[in-house]
């Protein structure tokens, strides 16, 4: 069946390729903390690896609620490390950094996200989207207080 939400059609396309960057960077943001659970070494371990448990928790469940927006404008979601890594703006690691510099590449991390969450807002509300405005604010609310959290770690 056609879809007939109020949206035209080449509109729901662009919001759907919007979503696909602000998945691509969550999902390589939840992979980058997992790793970074996994690694950490130092005085901090304890602090650092109990709180890269809790983001990447989060992370794993908020890509769900993205590519489901994808699949609700009528657009097939990406879902393979090739496609992510071609849609994503987030660097990813060589070898294992220091503790602080994982704190670094996180907030880097999760500012990026803000930005491609943050173009995808503007793309959705041009188009009268309120469900996928409604999911970046609630996005850029996680990322950039998160991006707060690990930049006050480093004063
Ligand atoms: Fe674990």
């Amino acid at each position: 069946m056609d879809i007939n939400i109020g949206i035209a059609p080449k509109q729901r396309e662009q919001i759907a390729t919007s979503l696909s960057k602000v998945l691509a960077d969550t999902y390589t943001l939840y992979l980058k903390t997992h790793n970074f659970h996994w690694n950490v070494t130092g005085p901090m371990f304890r602090t650092l690896h109990l709180m890269f448990e809790q983001h990447y928790m989060e992370l794993a469940i908020a890509v769900d609620g993205i590519a489901e927006r994808i699949r609700a404008l009528g657009f097939p979601a990406p879902g393979t490390y090739r496609q992510f890594g071609t849609l994503s703006a987030i660097k990813e690691d060589d070898g294992v950094p220091k503790a602080e510099d994982m704190i670094r590449r996180l907030v880097e991390a999760h500012e990026t996200v803000a930005r491609t969450a943050r173009s995808a807002f503007a793309v959705a509300e041009e188009a009268n989207d309120q469900p996928t405005c409604d999911l970046m604010t609630q996005r850029l609310q996680i990322h950039e207080k998160t991006a707060w959290m690990l930049r006050s770690l480093l004063e």
